[in-house]
This record gives structure tokens, C-alpha cells and sequence, in this order.
């Protein structure tokens, strides 16, 4: 079942390239990696059952990993993932999540890659006109980062290789880097475990949906499995929560005592967000979300554990 794919995982050592890779090697997948360390860390992967190529997708030559491995299925993670960072440098944001993207598709092309799974973002709909935004949303982007990932969306479905794209919701779970500022379970997390203040920008009423990165990992093996192809995706919660209740949510399971401290809004930020996860519902009607607040203990009792 499971022996005849050898993939390929760009960011396959970063926040949710790392939680998949591990997945798919104790299923016993074979897993190449591509990732220039920049952000990924090799300790991420706790298995030593795959191969990693230390290379830059936008200055290296890339096909020699195609030219030894025999690729047949690509999930491409690798990116610039910071809105506020896309802004500062909206030339690097596009050299990676555009050109490199478009480097990496030509070889999935040449190489007859059977499937190629791309990470896009809730950032490419822009300010939302309803919620839950559903894939039919108009695509507006306001941020570099979300125009960057609709340019590579569209250069994934002019290529001819056979693709899905996942647009994700706000992820949260173990090994997220949360130092350009995203990542505000993350942040909070930190903030709670320390005793810190915890920072809330705006009046805290503003809406989002969150993903568990084990919810996200699996959906990617199922879809690497299925004979789905060229669809895009919104992957999500669905349940929307304001981050007053998450504040109070995690401040319970952290025994955390202190008030927020309000800042004013970030002016980047869209106010509310929720992607609808119907569409990708319908194929898999079976998927099991984790529980909100398990994965959240979770997440708790693994920073314990590494200290
Ligand atoms: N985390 C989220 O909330 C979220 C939400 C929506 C979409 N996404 C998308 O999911 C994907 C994975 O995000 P993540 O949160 O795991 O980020 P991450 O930063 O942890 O992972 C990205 C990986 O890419 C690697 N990388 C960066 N530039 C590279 C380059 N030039 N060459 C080779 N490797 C390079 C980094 O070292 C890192 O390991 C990204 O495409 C991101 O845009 C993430």
C-alpha cells in the first residue's frame, strides 16, 4: 500500500513539515527532505528514517535531489510564512513562495511527479465579505504573503502536474516557531508557561479559527492516499472563537492568574476569520478533528517534558 511512494517534503524539518514527516515515517513511508535549515531544525525529526537535503530552494540546485531519489509524490511547505516579514521584503517573500515554488514545479513536471500537495493560506481571500469563507470567496489578498501564495496557487494549476492545494487556518501545536510574531497560541503558550504578560492586540473580540498540526498531518496522508487531484482546499476548524475565549480557555488549562494587557490593533490584521471546511468534509466525511482542548494540554505537557 504504502512502499511505492517515495516523497518529497519541502520544510519537511519545520513546524508542520516536521509533524508530518514523522507521521509518514511511522507508517512507513519513505520521506526526502528538503529544507535549508533556516527555520526547520533537525531535532524536530524524531525518527532517523529519511533523507535530508541541507539545500536553499532559491539558490541551490535542487534536481540532484530528483536525480537520486526516484520522487513520486512532492508536499511543498518550504516558505516565507511571515505576513508582517512579506511586507518588509515582499522581493524575498516572491523569490520563495513564487519563483522557488515554480523551480520546484518544473522538476515535479520533468520528473512525472503522481501528486503535488502545496501549503497555501487563508491570507489569500483578503478581508472577508462572510464567514465562514468558503473556496468560492473572492481572492483578494492585502498582505505580499497572501499574494505571493495566490501566484504560486496559480502557477500550481497552470503546470499540468497533478496538485492539491490546501489553504490552511491559523495552526497551532508543538515545535511552532513563533518568533516573527504569528502563532498566537504559541505566543501564549510561552507567555503562560513563564508567568509573562500575555499581549492582546486590539479589543479581543476578533475571530479566528485554529487548526491543530496533527489535524493538518493527517489530512495530508489521507490526501496522499486518495485519487483526489487538482482541487483546492480550505483546511480549518470550522468553529470560531474570539480571542478573549482563547485567552480564557488556555488561562484555566495553565493555571494562569494574571490579566491580558491590551495593545492597540495591529493595522496588518483582518478583524474576523473563519474558512469553511465543507468542501473538504464532504470528501472525507469520516475525519476525526482533535479535541480544542486536548491538543492544548498536549501542548502544555510537552514543554513540561523538555524542560
Ligand atoms: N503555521 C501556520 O499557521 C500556517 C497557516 C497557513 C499556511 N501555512 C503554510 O504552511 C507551510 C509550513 O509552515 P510552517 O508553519 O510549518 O512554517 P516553518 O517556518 O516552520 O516551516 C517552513 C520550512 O521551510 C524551510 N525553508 C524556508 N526557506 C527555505 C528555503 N529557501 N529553502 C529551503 N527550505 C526553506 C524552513 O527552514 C522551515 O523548515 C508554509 O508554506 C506556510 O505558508 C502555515
Amino acid at each position: 500500500m504504502i512502499n511505492n511512494k517515495n516523497i518529497l517534503i519541502t520544510g519537511g524539518a519545520g513546524f508542520i513539515g516536521s509533524t508530518i514527516s514523522n507521521k509518514l515515517m511511522d507508517d512507513g513511508y519513505k520521506i526526502i527532505i528538503l529544507d535549508n535549515l533556516s527555520v526547520g531544525k533537525r531535532e524536530n525529526l524524531t525518527k532517523n528514517a529519511y533523507k535530508l537535503y541541507k539545500l536553499d530552494m532559491i539558490k541551490d540546485n535542487i534536481e540532484v535531489v530528483f536525480e537520486k531519489e526516484h520522487i513520486t509524490h512532492c508536499i511543498h511547505l518550504a516558505a516565507q510564512t511571515s505576513v508582517s516579514e512579506s511586507s518588509k521584503n515582499p522581493f524575498y517573500d516572491a523569490q520563495m513562495n513564487i519563483f522557488s515554488s515554480i523551480k520546484l514545479l518544473e522538476l515535479c513536471k520533468k520528473y512525472d511527479i503522481r501528486k503535488f500537495i502545496a501549503a497555501s493560506t487563508a491570507a489569500v481571500y483578503g478581508t472577508p465579505q462572510y464567514l465562514p469563507i468558503d473556496e468560492n470567496h473572492s481572492v483578494n489578498p492585502i498582505s505580499p504573503y497572501g499574494l505571493s501564495k495566490l501566484t504560486m496557487e496559480n502557477y500550481i494549476k497552470m503546470s499540468g502536474v497533478p496538485y492539491i492545494i490546501f489553504r490552511f487556518s491559523n495552526t497551532y501545536g508543538e515545535k511552532q516557531n513563533c518568533s516573527q510574531g504569528s502563532g498566537v497560541i504559541t505566543i501564549f503558550h510561552n507567555a503562560m508557561l513563564h508567568n509573562d504578560d500575555v499581549k492582546i492586540y486590539g479589543d479581543g473580540n476578533q475571530i479566528r479559527d485554529f487548526i491543530s498540526v496533527d489535524d493538518i498531518s493527517n489530512i495530508c496522508i489521507k490526501m496522499l492516499d486518495s485519487d483526489l487531484k487538482n482541487e483546492t482546499f480550505n483546511f480549518s476548524s470550522n468553529q470560531g472563537i474570539t480571542i478573549n475565549e482563547l485567552f480564557n480557555k488556555m488561562k484555566k488549562i495553565y493555571d494562569y492568574k494574571k490579566f491580558p494587557v491590551y495593545l492597540p490593533a495591529r493595522k496588518e490584521e483582518i478583524r474576523d476569520s473563519i474558512l469553511s471546511n465543507k468542501k473538504i468534509m464532504d470528501k472525507f466525511p469520516n475525519f476525526k478533528y482533535k479535541n480544542f482542548e486536548e491538543c492544548i494540554q498536549k501542548l502544555k505537557s510537552s514543554a513540561k517534558g523538555n524542560k
